[in-house]
């Protein structure tokens, strides 16, 4: 089994890390997706979590299709949309392998996520995305920065029931994330490949896709336990690049 899957099975059971409600931030993220596409249209969401963005956008009138590995999560995403009277299709189905029947889809978005495997496998993961996007559709993917995560090595966030370190992998350009469990179970990591736009513009060749735009995110201070969710790209913790068919 990869590390991901395993990873998100046991992040997904620390109660309240998928199963939150709605963050007006997500709000605000799906507002933003619907006046950049010009109004709603098909959406497709890569590795949905607990299905907040999914159910926003499907608030705003997409159509959405959104894919999520682990099955709680899928679940999760069913009853918060039962309880917002919308009706997203959340599928538990994996990115790599998934077959779509109709693909074409005006906007495919992946938060908070990206990274999880070698260049090679994102490139392949990209280039499944080019083949499932309308010819004038784009892709709105959630990328880590390099520089907010070396420097955020050390100082992590904590979480009841765990004590977390963030740490970085120089030489792999890898956040690193390691949950150790109080009760002295196995500690369980996540590492995420970080990339400039530079070095998102050399993945993406060959992908099909090609960078047009960069949308800074935000930045959390770990010591201050504030959150900006606008920062200039120099500091910024994430950035979305948008996609397009070259
Ligand atoms: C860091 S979480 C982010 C969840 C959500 N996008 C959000 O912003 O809250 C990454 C999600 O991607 C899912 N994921 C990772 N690899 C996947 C794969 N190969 N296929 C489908 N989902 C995947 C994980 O299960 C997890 O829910």
């Amino acid at each position: 089994m990869h590390w991901s899957e395993s990873f998100y099975t046991r992040q997904a059971e620390i109660p309240g890390t998928y199963t939150t409600a709605i963050h007006p931030f997500t709000h605000a993220l799906a507002a933003r997706v619907t006046a950049h596409l010009g109004g709603p249209r098909r959406l497709l969401e890569l590795g949905s979590g607990g299905g907040q963005f999914a159910v926003a956008a499907a608030l705003q009138g997409h159509d959405v299709t959104a894919l999520e590995r682990v099955p709680s999560l899928v679940e999760h995403s069913h009853s918060l949309a039962r309880a917002h009277g919308v009706r997203p299709a959340v599928q538990q189905a994996d990115f790599y392998t998934v077959q779509l029947l109709e693909a074409h889809y005006d906007a495919v978005c992946y938060w908070d996520g990206f990274g999880v495997g070698t260049d090679d496998d994102q490139r392949r993961l990209l280039r499944r995305v080019a083949g499932w996007l309308a010819p004038a559709g784009q892709m709105y993917l959630d990328v880590m920065t390099p520089w907010y995560w070396a420097k955020a090595a050390g100082n992590a966030p904590q979480i009841s029931g765990f004590t977390r370190d963030y740490g970085f992998d120089a030489d792999g350009c890898r956040m690193l994330d390691t949950y150790t469990p109080d009760d002295r179970g196995e500690p369980f990591t996540q590492s995420l490949r970080c990339y400039s736009p530079a070095d998102l513009r050399l993945l993406l060749q060959g992908t099909g896709l090609t960078l047009t735009e960069l949308w800074p995110g935000g930045s959390y201070d770990v010591q201050a336990g504030v959150w900006t969710p606008e920062m200039p790209l120099e500091r910024a913790m994430t950035y979305t690049a948008v996609l397009h068919l070259e």
